[in-house]
């Protein structure tokens, strides 16, 4: 944990009710984001990895105030977020923005790219006129877009190049935090790695603080030093990402791991296998959330009853295990 964090998260709770059954009267709680605690550091990546549905997007999410919280408490520089009104929300927005999995989703397909890039200058008042085509055309220079971009539709473009105009869209308001939301997710394996080193190349140029969110540890290895693992909104485990990457102490990241490639054949991992699908964020399952599809030999009853808390195992190296030692 670094002195004086950009970002804090405390205790972060989101539940999300709906309706079910054939008539919708019965209620269902989804407990998405279940007590999270986490900083992140001025110019410093946070890596955020865990299965599907486990609760990354809402988290990202919450902490920007896109999604109402339940419980928990977000500091931003220091304000509680929640507690902003409408006029310092839009303030604040300026300075936390939001790249997506989805570039095609995410950017209007009736809008140039170099409109959809001026909305947030005009929208925060950055620029007009002139100054503002100028500073359209050279964010869309700085993320490597060809020149004359400004002018061409969504459609036009390759899914890595629709990557780098959103970037430049979250760019354009001079955000200091960004919730990278799986940005490569969806792209071509062989651009994958471009769009990250743009990711890198920018945060050194503007000293940009990220929470990097992928299901992917190996991709969170390479841009982010840190990592907290998560399941089923909770973190489990959370350290420095080539100590953990190297020596998972959770079940549940040892599980993960596995499902990586390993590059090098001679440093074969064991295979351990992660056991059916993840349990319901409905009905999340008592004591450690992950006793169900737990493989540790040493598994026991209070596994199955009491609630696992992080433990420093490791200097900045905590674990939600009671079997894990290091
Ligand atoms: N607006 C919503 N209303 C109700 N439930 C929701 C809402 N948004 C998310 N959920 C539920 O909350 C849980 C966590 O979803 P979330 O999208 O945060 O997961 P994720 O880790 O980002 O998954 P993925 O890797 O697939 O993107 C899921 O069970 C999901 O169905
Ligand atoms: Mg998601």
């Amino acid at each position: 944990m670094t002195a004086t964090p950009l970002v804090e998260v405390r205790d972060l709770v989101t539940h999300f009710t709906h309706r079910v059954g054939l008539f919708g009267t019965r209620r269902e709680v989804v407990q998405a984001v279940n007590g999270v605690s986490l900083d992140v550091a001025a110019r410093e990546t946070l890596g955020l990895v865990g299965e599907s549905g486990c609760g990354k997007t809402t988290l990202g999410r919450t902490i920007l105030r896109l999604v109402a919280r339940t419980s928990g408490e977000v500091r931003f520089d220091g304000q509680d977020v929640f507690a902003l009104d409408l006029a310092a929300l839009r303030r604040m927005r300026r300075r936390m923005q939001i790249i997506f999995q989805d570039p095609d989703g995410s950017l209007n397909p009736r809008l140039s790219i170099g409109r959809a890039v001026r909305e947030g200058i005009e929208v925060h008042r950055l620029a007009r006129g002139a100054e503002a085509d100028g500073r359209v055309e050279a964010l869309l220079a700085e993320v490597g877009l060809p020149a004359g971009s400004a002018a061409r539709y969504p459609h036009e473009f390759s899914g890595g190049q629709r990557q780098r105009a959103c970037i430049a869209r979250a760019l354009a308001v001079e955000p200091e935090f960004i919730v990278c939301d799986e940005p490569v997710s969806a792209l071509d394996v062989s651009v994958q790695a471009q769009v990250l080193n743009l990711l890198l190349d920018l945060q050194a140029r503007r000293g940009l603080s990220y929470l990097f969110i992928s299901h992917d540890l190996a991709v969170v290895r390479h841009v982010a030093p840190r990592v907290a693992v998560m399941y089923l909104g909770r973190i489990v485990e959370h350290g420095p990402s080539d100590g953990i990457y190297q020596r998972p102490l959770h079940p549940y990241t040892q599980a993960l791991l596995t499902a990586v490639p390993v590059p090098d054949p001679k440093t074969k991992r064991a295979r351990v296998v992660l056991a059916g699908d993840p349990p319901s964020p409905v009905n999340p399952p008592g004591g450690c959330p992950f006793h169900p599809r737990c493989q540790h030999p040493g598994k026991n009853e209070s596994c199955r009853t009491v609630r696992p808390e992080l433990r420093e195992l490791a200097p900045g190296h905590q674990v939600a295990c009671h079997l894990a030692d290091r």
